[in-house]
């Protein structure tokens, strides 16, 4: 029994909505600078994925009926928010900040049919971001690739979480383990869970063509520990220490994995 697998239809439509998807957050993170608003960069995020035909799939989403539905497009983190920031006017970002991207989007949004799903995240620094900040940046990115690297048909969901947690060991951060990367593509978040690191009773999952992740470390100088804000969504560092993050939604292949929202200038 195959699991997880994508139809050759969905698989289409996420290649596509991805490629689309990657270009989008390449704009907003240019957007990014000093004296710029999390709340514009929101605007911008809802203003492109409807131009391109799609629908912001965070916009409304819910994890539980006792939680608030997500107001935004797009999730920005900002310093020792980790994740699902909720984009504001009074988020002004400064020289030295770095700042989380998180967008999701459902294509091809037509009336009548239901679309596919795809997600992606960076880390950004604003203006002159110290040396510290950016290997923080640079060796999370560098953890997610380690990880799209392990995965291919025949590996197994341990593979990645083993290649990720290795990149990062020589620097002693702190991994989050109480968010995970995820399958993705019929909705937001989907079965199975890609943990960023290996722990004992670690089911096995193994990886075949056509399975469609999103694979996301998220790295904080400190601790691994989180606290969730008192809006329900925003996720921070319990100690106060920075954190990056870096997705990307990738289709399984025989030969390795295909990286569906690559962006433009990203090599
Ligand atoms: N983008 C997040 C993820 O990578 C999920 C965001 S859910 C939201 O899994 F509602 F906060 F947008
Ligand atoms: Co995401
Ligand atoms: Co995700």
């Amino acid at each position: 029994m195959k699991r997880f697998v994508k139809s050759d239809e969905a698989v289409a439509a996420i290649r596509e909505g991805g490629k689309l998807l990657g270009e989008i957050l390449e704009k907003i993170g240019a957007a990014v600078r000093v004296g710029a608003t999390a709340l514009q960069m929101d605007e911008l995020a809802q203003h492109l994925i409807r131009d391109c035909g799609g629908r912001p799939s965070f916009l409304g989403y819910s994890i539980g009926p006792r939680y608030p539905a997500y107001p935004a497009a797009l999730c920005v983190s900002v310093n020792d928010e980790v994740v699902h920031g909720i984009p504001k006017a009074s988020t002004v970002f400064a020289d030295g900040d770095i700042v989380g991207l998180d967008i999701g989007m459902e294509w091809p949004f037509k009336k009548g049919t239901t679309g596919f799903y795809t997600d992606t995240a960076m880390s950004v620094g604003v203006g002159q971001v110290s040396e510290r900040d950016q290997k923080l940046m640079d060796r999370t990115r560098a953890a997610l690739f380690a990880g799209i690297a392990a995965a291919r048909g025949g590996a197994d969901i341990r593979d990645v979480s083993r290649a990720i947690e290795g990149s990062l060991t020589p620097f002693g951060y702190g991994i989050v383990e109480d968010l995970v990367g995820h399958g993705v593509g019929y909705g937001v978040h989907e079965d199975p869970q890609v943990p960023n690191y290996v722990y004992r009773g670690a089911p096995s999952i193994p990886l075949v063509p056509q399975m469609v992740l999103a694979l996301e470390p998220m790295v904080n100088h400190g601790g691994r520990a989180v606290v969730t804000d008192r809006d329900h969504w925003t996720i921070k560092t319990a100690d106060g220490s920075r954190s990056a993050h870096f997705e990307h939604t990738i289709i399984i292949t025989t030969a390795g994995a295909e990286i569906v929202t690559l962006r433009p200038r990203e090599t």
